[in-house]
């Protein structure tokens, strides 16, 4: 047996002698992220006790990612985050290769935790993705069971690989617990497996939920299935989806389709299939239901693929989740929004109304903090192009651009930080997304954070999000226009997470 020694108290002690060592240049002030090194997924992001709690991929010893363990910080309210100890690290046989993936649910008071363990077989000389449980009776302190793995791979239907089966998301239903697991088959498409269980410790496989083509990529991740607004909801995190259009630009894509789960048969029948995010980064969303009965998603903010200035600057971190976010279908269409929690945390700065801008740009507001958020509404009945430079310094800018007679929205960082370089055939630097106009009326809810902006666009019709590492400071943003605009509203508010 091949042990590596990683623990969890060598990874806490690590955190905490290092974590005033991490530069602060770049960290988020109302984002989500580790103390040290890197993250990617959330993971077992639940309402749990009166408390919300987030997991995630993390690699606490540099800002590369590495044998993964699972971080762990809980929240009242999903934006003011408390740190806790690392929940687990790869330190058994059934999970020495990385705890990869998953999610929690609560039975009898305690906190559960389905996670993919990669498991070496000697005798092969290969790995395999299996499925382990750790329960914890204080969310706080997790034990991974002596039965793990609890699904091996010899559940797996024959059309599917070993190496590629993993990230559980475990819900309940009618009684019976069930939990989707992403699956690659021998023909290199992806699929969901549904299993089913009544204690959370023995697995049965039930069937094949979903079964992409080759046009829904080589690979799913991360998938999560629940009911919203009367329908089911299947959300997924396909690898290399050829592009369409404005979609699926990313190496990495993710995807929500909304359907119809057959119980009886175990089949999701999918009506629409949307991309979630059409910016640079967003990916292996998860969610939760609040404390209201509310769906909330939040997703790592960063891509596969790509450099990380964070690392190659050597600032001791990498990566952090975006804003959660409430969920709605609408028209069979997903709708999101930011959370009203982070409302708590703004303080309004400015309030204009009906600003006349042509031919012209023109710079708003400066500030001293570039956490904040910019809500406009226009109209463009007259205009050309709309476009702001948000945030920017006198050399720097990354520019949200609307082409009005196209109805192409645009969002850029080609003209800010330095080169981030991807996987992709050619280095990515924007997004671009459709966006139809009602009535000639734009709305826009812009959250900055030093270096990440989301964009939500039409009451959350559509969302861009995406990270920027200026060179200098920045300290503005500007609103242009070719033709006319008039801007109705515009609100530009501060935020403030902690003391
Ligand atoms: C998605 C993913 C998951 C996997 C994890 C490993 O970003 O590749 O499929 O469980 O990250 O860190």
């Amino acid at each position: 047996m091949t042990m590596n020694n990683y623990t969890l108290l060598k990874a806490n002690s690590f955190i905490e002698e290092n974590k005033d060592k991490v530069v602060q240049d770049y960290r988020l002030n109302y984002h989500f992220a580790a103390p040290t090194g890197w993250i990617n997924d959330p993971n077992g992001f639940v309402f749990y006790k009166g408390e919300y709690h987030l997991f995630y991929q993390f690699h606490p010893y540099n800002s590369e990612w590495g044998p993964m363990h699972w971080g762990h910080a809980k929240s009242k309210d999903m934006i003011n985050w408390e740190h806790l100890p690392v929940a687990l690290a790869p330190d058994t046989p059934a999970d020495a290769g990385g705890c990869f993936s998953g999610s929690a649910i609560e039975k009898d008071g305690n906190l559960y935790l389905m996670y993919t363990g990669i498991m070496h077989v000697e005798t092969e000389n290969k790995t395999q993705q299996v499925q382990c449980i750790a329960v914890s009776k204080d969310g706080i302190n997790f034990e991974k069971l002596k039965q793990n793995p609890i699904i091996d791979t010899s559940s797996l239907p024959i059309n599917a690989v070993q190496e590629d089966f993993r990230d559980p998301k475990v819900f309940e239903r009618n009684g019976i617990y069930y939990s989707v697991i992403v699956s690659k088959t021998k023909q290199e498409t992806g699929q969901v497996l549904l299993y089913k269980s009544l204690d959370l410790i023995n697995w049965e496989f039930k069937s094949i939920l979903l079964e992409g083509q080759e046009e829904h990529g080589v690979m799913w991740e991360c998938p999560d299935l629940f009911e919203l607004n009367g329908h089911d909801v299947l959300i997924l995190s396909p690898i290399q989806m050829p592009r369409k259009g404005h979609d699926f630009h990313n190496t990495s894509s993710s995807i929500v389709m909304v359907g119809r789960v057959d119980w009886n048969t175990g089949k999701f029948v999918k009506s629409t299939l949307q991309e979630i995010d059409h910016g640079l980064d967003f990916y292996a969303p998860q969610t939760l239901q609040d404390a209201n009965g509310n769906r909330i998603m939040i997703a790592w903010m960063q891509m596969w693929g790509r450099t990380q200035p964070t690392h190659v600057e050597r600032h001791g971190w990498a990566g952090a989740m975006t804003l959660p976010r409430v969920l709605e279908i609408k028209n069979e269409q997903l709708i999101q929004k930011a959370i009203n929690e982070i409302n708590h945390y703004q303080t309004v700065e400015k309030e204009y109304h009906d600003i006349y801008l042509e031919n012209e740009t023109k710079t708003v507001d400066s500030f001293s903090e570039p956490s904040l958020r910019i809500q406009l509404q226009a109209n463009l009945e007259n205009a050309k192009t709309f476009f702001i430079e948000l945030p920017k310094n006198e050399d720097e800018k990354a520019v949200l651009l609307f082409q009005v007679e196209e109805g192409v929205m645009e969002l850029s960082r080609e003209y800010i930080g330095s080169p981030i370089l991807g996987s992709e055939d050619s280095t990515l630097v924007k997004r671009t997304v459709s966006i139809p106009l009602i009535d000639n009326q734009l709305q826009l809810d812009i959250f900055i954070d030093k270096s990440s902006i989301e964009v939500f666009i039409n009451g959350g019709r559509e969302v861009m999000s995406m990270t920027i590492f200026p060179l200098k400071a920045v300290h503005e943003y500007a609103i242009g226009v070719n033709g006319k605009v008039t801007i109705k509203e515009l609100q530009h508010s501060s935020i403030h997470v902690g003391e």
